[in-house]
C-alpha cells in the first residue's frame, strides 16, 4: 500500500469530476496520519478551499472546542470530508461527484486505519452507514464498520445555525463527545506498549 503522503500528492491534481474546475485546491485531510480517531465531514467550504485544510472556518472552531473539552489535541486526530473539493456556492455534492470522489476517502481510511470514525452530520453519516438514516435518531450510537466503530454526531455547522451554545443540539453534541472519549479509552494498547517495549 502506498503512503498517505503519496495518496495526498496524487489527489492534489485530481480532475476526475467537474468540481475540479471550480476549486482553489483539493482539501485532502489534515492531522495525524496514524490517528485512532478520524472525523469525516461533508466537503470543504469557502475557508477550507482557500486554506487547503478541512474544518478551519466557524464549524472547525467549534470542532476544536469539542476536542479540547475531551482532552484530545486536533493534531492527534485525522480530519477529512466525504468529498475533497468545494462545490460551487457550497451546494450539496451531486451523486456522481460523491461516487467519483469517495475512493480517495476509502483509501485514506485504510491508510490511517483509525479505530473510531466520527461522522459529522447527515451527509457523512448516510455515506458511511450506507443508509438514509436521520442524524437525530442515530447520533451518539456506535455502529460497527470494517472492524472499526462509527459514531455519528451533529455537524458543528448545524449547531451554529440552530442556536449555538444554548441549543439542545449542543448538549447532544457534548454528550456524543463524551461517548467518543469513552470509545477511545476502550481501544486496546498495542502489544509492544503492553510489554513495555516503548
Ligand atoms: N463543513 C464540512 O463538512 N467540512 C469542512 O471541512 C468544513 C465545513
Amino acid at each position: 500500500m502506498r503512503t498517505l503522503q503519496e495518496a495526498a500528492h496524487e489527489a492534489s491534481d485530481c480532475t476526475k469530476c467537474r468540481l475540479s474546475g471550480g476549486r482553489t485546491q483539493v482539501v485532502y485531510g489534515t492531522g495525524n496520519p496514524d490517528a485512532d480517531l478520524m472525523f469525516i465531514g461533508e466537503g470543504p467550504g469557502y475557508y477550507e478551499d482557500k486554506q487547503g485544510e478541512p474544518f478551519v472556518g466557524a464549524a472547525g472552531q467549534l470542532l476544536n472546542r469539542m476536542l479540547e473539552e475531551i482532552g484530545v489535541r486536533r493534531a492527534d486526530v485525522r480530519i477529512t470530508n466525504v468529498i475533497l473539493c468545494r462545490p460551487p456556492g457550497n451546494r450539496d455534492p451531486m451523486p456522481d461527484e460523491v461516487e467519483t470522489c469517495t475512493p480517495w476517502l476509502r483509501e485514506q481510511i485504510a491508510l490511517v486505519d483509525p479505530r473510531v470514525i466520527v461522522t459529522l452530520g447527515n451527509f457523512a453519516t448516510r455515506f458511511m452507514l450506507d443508509k438514509p438514516v436521520s442524524i437525530s435518531r442515530v447520533r451518539g450510537q456506535r455502529f460497527p464498520f470494517d472492524g472499526r466503530t462509527v459514531i455519528p454526531t451533529f455537524h458543528p455547522a448545524a449547531i451554529l445555525r440552530g442556536g449555538g451554545e444554548a441549543s439542545t443540539q449542543m448538549a447532544a453534541l457534548r454528550s456524543d463527545f463524551q461517548e467518543i472519549k469513552r470509545a477511545l479509552a476502550e481501544i486496546p494498547e498495542p502489544v509492544e506498549e503492553q510489554l513495555g517495549l516503548f
